[in-house]
């Protein structure tokens, strides 16, 4: 019988492109990949270390599979994948003894061979920082792309150089490292060819962008955009995460001048006071910020800007937290997201001796997300009453449902007569409710695209 293989992600969205490769891995290794863990064989926990909550929650995961079993009544094995993997390596296997096996996202082209050598009893460890992971992984046989819907992820760069003080990515991906763009216009390709009509290019630093363009040069992001809109069935591009920093002029361009480049830009800023963003080691200040989101603004005025802040951070003062109420003021966010800072072993922030009281971060955490909170819902008000073109993804909760997504990123429900999954479709857009909109096809109107 064909053994049974379930990933689970945490975190990031770059750990859900992982998964769909590490899926192609074990396919290729004579797995049927499965949407749950109950009779699996292998059970691979694709994790995040981002902050102390994301990582603790893959402990009491395994605490609840230790007692699995697969479908022969076999115990099932159980990896360990993602950023705790490549932080804490053998010491999950020390705290947790059930785990076969740990691989760091880096070595994800070993999974074959770990799986083989778990198998035979030992319990392989690889977390090894390797550059030519996407080479590796690019093989071939290997590039079995699988899109399961109309929208894909697509990782062009991974890891960072930047070496803020709070974050572990560093760390646990390594040095900043593009794709050649031939890798990426092949997959992108392969990707159309299943039926994808919007990717998002992903990077933890995806603005930096630099991938060798095969003509001994390399492209920015706004090349590769560039390149991607003549892909004939592709209708839509998006990016996540940016650093401000590598906000370059071409890409802000691109943000007026390519339609098929969507108005949603997600430039965490993490805090408004100039004190604080040194400390975090930022390298840029609040105002500089303030003005570069004027500048983006100016070349794409309906822009829906997205960012991350971390209340809270070692030194933070009442008058440092207030600049960054002030700064979230001034800009005004159409989502955002928003912690409490946590202390990440290993990062310079974590061993500094004034760690803000947990109260009082959370007393602060709860004042900005009502102020981003309510500019969300105003930004969500203001597309009511207008008509925006929604790409169907899929079917609703409710039956006569579809749900789709606006090009500012806020899923619309529409009614399923709209049109049809994958279809780009005119909606008049009724009302907004939480984070959805509701919306209908004006009569006589049909697909757009
Ligand atoms: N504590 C709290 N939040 C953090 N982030 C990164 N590291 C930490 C930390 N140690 C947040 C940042 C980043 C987002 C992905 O997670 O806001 O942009
Ligand atoms: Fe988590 Fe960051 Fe790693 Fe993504 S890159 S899995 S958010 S620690």
């Amino acid at each position: 019988m064909e053994k049974r293989a379930f990933i689970k992600s945490y975190g990031c969205q770059m750990n859900v492109y992982d998964a769909t490769r590490m899926a192609d891995q074990l396919r290729a290794a004579g797995y049927a990949v499965v949407e749950e863990a109950e009779g699996a064989d292998l059970v691979l926990l694709n994790t995040c270390h981002i902050r102390e909550k994301a990582a603790e929650k893959v402990y009491s995961e395994l605490g609840r599979l230790k007692g699995a079993v697969g479908a022969s009544g076999a115990p099932t094995m159980i990896g360990v994948a993602g950023c705790v993997a490549q932080a804490e390596g053998e010491e999950i296997i020390r705290r947790q003894p059930r785990v076969d096996f740990v691989v760091g996202p880096q070595a994800y082209h070993h999974l074959p061979d770990l799986i083989a050598k778990a198998g035979a009893g030992a319990k392989p460890v690889a977390t090894e920082l390797d550059e030519d992971k996407f080479e590796h992984l690019a093989k071939p046989q290997r590039r079995a792309v699988t899109a399961r819907g109309v929208t894909a992820f697509l990782t062009v760069q991974e890891g960072c150089d930047k070496f803020c003080a709070f974050c572990v990515v560093p760390y646990t991906r390594g040095a900043e490292v593009s794709r050649p763009v031939a890798d990426v216009m092949d997959e992108a390709a392969q990707l159309v060819d299943a039926g994808v009509r919007e990717i998002t290019l992903l990077g933890q630093n995806v603005n930096a962008y630099h991938g060798a363009d095969g003509r001994g040069g390399t492209a920015s992001l706004a090349d590769l955009v560039g390149r991607l809109s003549q892909l004939g069935g592709l209708a839509r591009i998006r990016f996540t995460t940016s650093h401000p920093n590598d906000m370059g002029e071409d890409l802000i361009a691109a943000h007026r001048d390519e339609p098929k480049l969507m108005p949603y830009l997600h430039l965490p800023v993490q805090a408004g006071s100039d004190r604080i963003l040194k400390a975090m080691n930022r390298k840029h200040t609040a105002e500089a910020y303030v003005e570069l989101i004027g500048r983006i603004r100016a070349a794409r005025p309906d822009l829906a800007l997205s960012g991350d802040f971390i209340v809270g951070f070692p030194g933070e003062r009442d008058e440092d937290f207030e600049a960054t109420m002030t700064l979230v003021r001034d800009v005004t966010y159409a989502s955002a997201y928003s912690f409490k800072y946590s202390p990440r072993p290993g990062t310079p922030a974590a061993g500094r001796e004034d760690q803000v009281p947990a109260d009082v971060a959370s007393e602060r955490l709860q004042r900005l997300q009502a102020l981003l909170t309510a500019q969300q819902k105003a930004f969500n008000q203001s597309i009511v009453g207008r008509t925006v073109p929604v790409l169907i993804e899929k079917p609703g909760r409710r039956s006569d449902q579809l749900v789709g997504r606006s090009p500012y990123l806020q899923p619309v429900h529409v009614a399923a007569s709209a049109g049809g999954i994958g279809e780009i479709v005119d909606v008049s857009i009724t009302s907004a409710e939480g984070n959805s909109l509701f919306g209908e096809v004006p009569a006589g109107r049909s697909a757009a695209a």
